[in-house]
């Protein structure tokens, strides 16, 4: 399984994938710009889709952004391939989920098996796959939240590092909920892209460690832990 290890120029180097609206990325392109990430360059922001409003964010930052649509390919396996071939020229330590609506040949996770990570609005195992607020709100749990896990071939199902949690308030609607879950992931994400570029994390097998210790459950993000302030 390889691990992330820095690039010879010293800077950690990551790609991103999306395919809409970004957010999580822009929190991504802040925490970087401003050290909160340190010393990583996110040298290319790829998406499935010309319109992502994320490609946008990306050029804003001067990232370099490829579009590779998966409509042009006759089957799941050949998109991937394309997919792998654009983000090894950057030869990332990580490649980062951040919204990308595609589901992943086993190929593709097996290739970056250890240093692919996804982000999942829901505090996993609950709620794999779509609509998770609307179903936790159908459930009425008192708590939701987001999820920050490695990526396995089987959705939503990788080993989880830390999760995010929001109180479920009364009265709120799919919209709201979902508002309040986004922010966390904010802070969510570069919480860990941090603690694993600086290998505070990792993955042995199908085990989460931190500092060396295997995890026995999800870390739960928190002020001390939080690193965008
Ligand atoms: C987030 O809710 C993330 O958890 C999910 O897709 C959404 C992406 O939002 N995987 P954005 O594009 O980062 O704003």
């Amino acid at each position: 399984m390889s691990q992330p290890t820095r690039s010879a120029g010293g800077r950690h180097n990551i790609v991103v994938l999306i395919s809409g609206s970004g957010s999580n990325l822009q929190s991504i392109i802040d925490n970087t710009q401003n050290g909160n990430i340190a010393d990583t360059t996110i040298s290319c922001v790829l998406s499935n889709k010309a319109d992502a409003f994320g490609l946008q964010r990306a050029r804003q930052a001067n990232i370099p952004t490829h579009v590779i649509d998966h409509r042009q390919f006759p089957d799941r396996v050949s998109f991937d391939q394309q997919m792998i071939q654009a983000i090894d020229s950057y030869n990332p330590e990580l490649v980062i989920l951040a919204g990308f609506m595609r589901i992943l040949s086993e190929e593709f996770v097996t290739h970056y098996s250890g240093r692919l990570l996804n982000i999942h609005p829901s505090l996993l195992p609950k709620y794999k796959g779509l609509h998770t607020h609307r179903r936790a709100l159908e459930d009425k749990q008192a708590k939701h939240g987001a999820s920050v896990h490695y990526v396995t071939p089987e959705l939503d199902s990788g080993a989880i590092i830390m999760q995010a949690q929001v109180d479920v308030l009364d009265g709120d609607d799919e919209e709201q909920l979902a508002a309040r879950v986004l922010q966390q992931e904010h802070r969510l994400y570069p919480t860990v892209v941090e603690m694993v570029l600086r290998q505070q994390i990792t993955l042995v097998g199908d085990h989460v460690l931190i500092d060396g210790d295997q995890l026995e459950q999800p870390l739960l993000l928190t002020d001390d832990l939080c690193v965008t302030g």
